[in-house]
Order: C-alpha cells, then sequence, then structure tokens
C-alpha cells in the first residue's frame, strides 16, 4: 500500500472520501433539496475492509459535506457484520413504524455481510434525524435464503401498488430477485430474473427504474440495470428494458441481446437516486481504481448522470447525461473560466484550447460537436505534455469507433454519426475521464494519472478536415 500524497489525482468536480477507501455509492437519495450519498467505505484504511456507510450531501452535486460515517461496522463476540451495498427510502406513510413525532422516517436496507458465518442477508436500519445515524432494527434480517452470496437490495416505492419493491442479487446464479413488502421488514418473493444477457461474471448492485420513453407518459418502460459485465473490461454494467407489472419483469429484447451502461474500464455500481422529484432519473457509479494507487483517498465516484430512455434505429436504449443540476453550476463560473469557439475548420491540424487561458489544470468540461468531413480521426487530446504525448479521445470515422488512448492503452466502442454529427462531451477530472457521445448514447469512463506538468488540452482532426460547429470549455478547477 503507497502512502505517496497524491494530491494531482484528487478530482475537484467529483465525489471523493476526505481519506480512506470508498467504492460503490449506498442509499443515494434527495430529502429536502439535499442530495445524500452513503457509499462503502473503510473508515480506517486505504483500502477495502471494516465496510460502513460513509456520508456526505451536497445541493450542488459539485460541492460535497463530508459527514460521520452513518452505519458503522457491528463487532460482536462471534460476529462481524460489514455493512455492504444497499438503498435508503422515505418511508412516508410510515409503513414501518419507525417514524417518531409524526415525521417520516428514513429506512436504509442493506447486506450484512457475516464472513464467519459465510453469510449474506438483508437487514434494514432507521433514522429520525434526517439520515445522520441510524439504528439497526431489532429482528434482523428481513430477508435471508441462507447463502454466502445474497446483495445489495435496492428498494423504490410502487406508488400504484402501494408497496414496496427490492431488487436484490443472486451474484453466483446470475440472477436477480424481486421481493414485495408493505412495512419494510416482512418480504414476499414475488419472481426471479436471470441469467440473461451477460453473465461471463458475477451480477451485483441490481436495480429497477421506470422511465418514460421519449419522455412520452404513455410509454412506460422498467430499466434494470446490473453489475457483471462489458466486452472488453474487467467489469462493467449491463442493462435490460421490459416491463414490470408489480411481480415480474420481462425483458424486451432476446435473452441473449447484451446492452452495456459504459465501455470504459472503470464503471461500476451505480445505482438510482430514491425520491427525486417526479420523473426525474439520475445515478452515481463508482469508478473502480484499478492500478495506479492514490493517498490519502482511494477511489471515487462518477459525476451524477441523468437517465433517459430514447428510441434509436436500433431499438430503445438508455441514454446518460451528465446532470442537468450541474449545468447552474456551470452557468455561474466567471467568464474566466469559460471559452466558446464556432464554426471552426480544422485540416490536419489542433486547436489549442489550454495554450495562455489557465485551462491547464486537468479539470476540463469540454463539449464539442464536430461534422465530419474528409479527417480520418477527430476529437480532443487531453493532459498533454509538452514532449507530445497524453491522452486522446478520437473518433475514428472509418472504424465507426470512439476511442481513449492513454498512451499505453487504447479502449474503444461502436458509434455511429447522426446526421453527420459526433457530439463529444468530456469531463476530465484530475484523474478521471469520462465521456459521453452523441448526447449520451453511448459512454465511455476510464481513469487516468497524468504527470504533473501534462495538463495541455486541444481539438484535433487528423488525415483531413472536419468542421468544429461549437467548443465550449469550463474550467472546473477550484
Ligand atoms: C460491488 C460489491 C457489492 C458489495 C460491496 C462490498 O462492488 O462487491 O456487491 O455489496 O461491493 O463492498
Amino acid at each position: 500500500e503507497s502512502t505517496v500524497p497524491t494530491p494531482q489525482w484528487r478530482p475537484v468536480y467529483h465525489f471523493t472520501p476526505a481519506k480512506n477507501w470508498t467504492n460503490d455509492p449506498n442509499g443515494l437519495i434527495y430529502l429536502d433539496g439535499v442530495y445524500h450519498l452513503y457509499y462503502q467505505h473503510n473508515p480506517f484504511e486505504n483500502k477495502w475492509g471494516h465496510m460502513s456507510w460513509g456520508h456526505a450531501t451536497s445541493t450542488d452535486l459539485v460541492n460535497w459535506k463530508h459527514l460521520p460515517v452513518a452505519i458503522p461496522e457491528l463487532e460482536t463476540r462471534d460476529t462481524t457484520t460489514w455493512i455492504f451495498s444497499g438503498s435508503a427510502v422515505l418511508d412516508q406513510h410510515n409503513s414501518s413504524g419507525f417514524g417518531k413525532n409524526g415525521k417520516a422516517p428514513i429506512v436504509a436496507i442493506y447486506t450484512a455481510d457475516q464472513p464467519k458465518q459465510q453469510k449474506e442477508s438483508q437487514f434494514i436500519a432507521y433514522s429520525n434525524d434526517g439520515g445522520l445515524t441510524y439504528t439497526n432494527y431489532a429482528n434482523n434480517p428481513v430477508v435471508d435464503i441462507h447463502k454466502k452470496d445474497f446483495r445489495d437490495p435496492s428498494v423504490i416505492w410502487l406508488e400504484d401498488q402501494h408497496k414496496w419493491l427490492m431488487t436484490v442479487a443472486v451474484p453466483a446464479e446470475h440472477k436477480v430477485q424481486f421481493y414485495g413488502s408493505v412495512n419494510l421488514k416482512d418480504w414476499e418473493l414475488l419472481s426471479e430474473f436471470g441469467p440473461q444477457g451477460d453473465a461471463r461474471k458475477i451480477w451485483e448492485c441490481p436495480s429497477l427504474t421506470p422511465l418514460y420513453v421519449d419522455g412520452n407518459p404513455a410509454k412506460k418502460k422498467w430499466l434494470l440495470m446490473v453489475s457483471s459485465g462489458n466486452q472488453d473490461a474487467a467489469t462493467g454494467m449491463q442493462y435490460f428494458i421490459g416491463d414490470f407489472d408489480g411481480k415480474t419483469f420481462t425483458n424486451g429484447h432476446t435473452p441473449e441481446t447484451q446492452l452495456f451502461v459504459d465501455y470504459g474500464k472503470t464503471f461500476y455500481a451505480a445505482i438510482p437516486y430514491n425520491h427525486l422529484p417526479a420523473n426525474r432519473q439520475m445515478m452515481i457509479g463508482w469508478l473502480m481504481p484499478f492500478e495506479t494507487a492514490t493517498w490519502p483517498w482511494r477511489g471515487q465516484m462518477s459525476i451524477p448522470r441523468d437517465l433517459q430512455l430514447k428510441t434509436t434505429s436500433a431499438g430503445i436504449r438508455l441514454f446518460q447525461q451528465p446532470a442537468a443540476v450541474l449545468n447552474g453550476y456551470l452557468d455561474k463560473l466567471p467568464a474566466a473560466k469559460k471559452w466558446q469557439q464556432r464554426n471552426v475548420s480544422l485540416n490536419s491540424k489542433v486547436l489549442s484550447i489550454s495554450n495562455g487561458r489557465q485551462f491547464n489544470t486537468n479539470a476540463n468540461w469540454i463539449d464539442a460537436t464536430f461534422t465530419l468531413g474528409t479527417a480520418s480521426d477527430f476529437g480532443v487530446k487531453v493532459a498533454q505534455h509538452s514532449s507530445g504525448s497524453g491522452v486522446v479521445v478520437g473518433y475514428n470515422v472509418q472504424r465507426q469507433e470512439l476511442y481513449i488512448n492513454d498512451g499505453k492503452d487504447t479502449q474503444h466502442m461502436p458509434v455511429q454519426p447522426v446526421n453527420g454529427k459526433i457530439r463529444l462531451q468530456v469531463l476530465l477530472d484530475k484523474s478521471s475521464l469520462e465521456v459521453f457521445v452523441n448526447d449520451g448514447e453511448k459512454v465511455m469512463t476510464t481513469l487516468i494519472f497524468p504527470a504533473k506538468d501534462a495538463t495541455g488540452c486541444a481539438a484535433f482532426a487528423e488525415n483531413g478536415g472536419v468542421q468544429l460547429n461549437t467548443l465550449k470549455v469550463w474550467n472546473m478547477d477550484k
């Protein structure tokens, strides 16, 4: 475990714990104008272990306030209980009876991982202080199927049925189970789903979310996300779009169809927010810190992403966009932190963004739309060193592929131009790089670890020309 401080890789507009390890986001819930983020946390070390729920809140999704651990690990004489991933709900009707003084309690539903018993089961805990501290329910577990691997409950309220729905994974069997409850304490198995899609790796962190296709209330579909697979990477997430009748999820695709949430190496364990205003759905994922160590923290969250289902020529697909809430933050930045260009012809050349403009911070938000021309490749370069090395976010016209080349390795994904155009939203935050293509039809997320003086950025076209229709850049450094 390296203890060399790495402030140059500490993100400024993405969440990281002040110190020590994080993995999955947990219990994402929006209450009274505040976004709560709980997260898998080791409060003692900069590596996985002692799993507890860390806690932070934000009103703008950029600045996070660090709060004390909300649910610590439990240690008794012969049992260690680690607080694994799960969700949080506002129990508005006090169905659980945990409420006090007429105020709705917040209920956390999480996996108790008990390594000594080789068991995972679902526990609940409640908060009557706005989510700061939780009391474990006396009669835990609330769901137990006597398995070593059974985890990551995601609970939502089904308004039309007036009941709670839990989606939970049986990892080794590549299955999710659905349970129903009227009081969050007694759960009844409704149905199972899987294996379908990509079943090469264990299934974790499932969630089921209703969404309107193309924003049309008459066209409601259900998005089932599962952390498990991605064609090329060690980890990843897949999704299914289908129907849910209150009991059973029916996949709208053939069982073999594989659809991926993110094509990069690091995006994992994302779950949606609970209790957002009507018809808004937003998720946060974990960026898995492979390879290079950071210190004194390790692991970070993705940018919060708005979720939409849209009809494309290939069928209904999941689209992701950096949360619209963040536009408020971008708009308020001072003029010196913004730069815009329109209708620039780029012919086998580079248009520097950073030169002389103090954009060389490696905390850049870049939004560029290109019209294809004769160029073989075009896109954006970031974390450039004066020697010419750096990270290329490029589109290859012939292969119809978006790629990220960090100098060591190339990741790529298939993308078709839309009306002859490619839009790239490139969010670089010191060591994380999220690329949304064509309004978020495809997303690729990775981590990069640039040298301290590798901070240049530019738009480019190679072997011919493109039209850069718009280029907007924000310097996100604080
Ligand atoms: C996913 C995961 C979850 C589990 C948690 C433990 O990254 O393995 O399945 O609940 O991490 O930290």
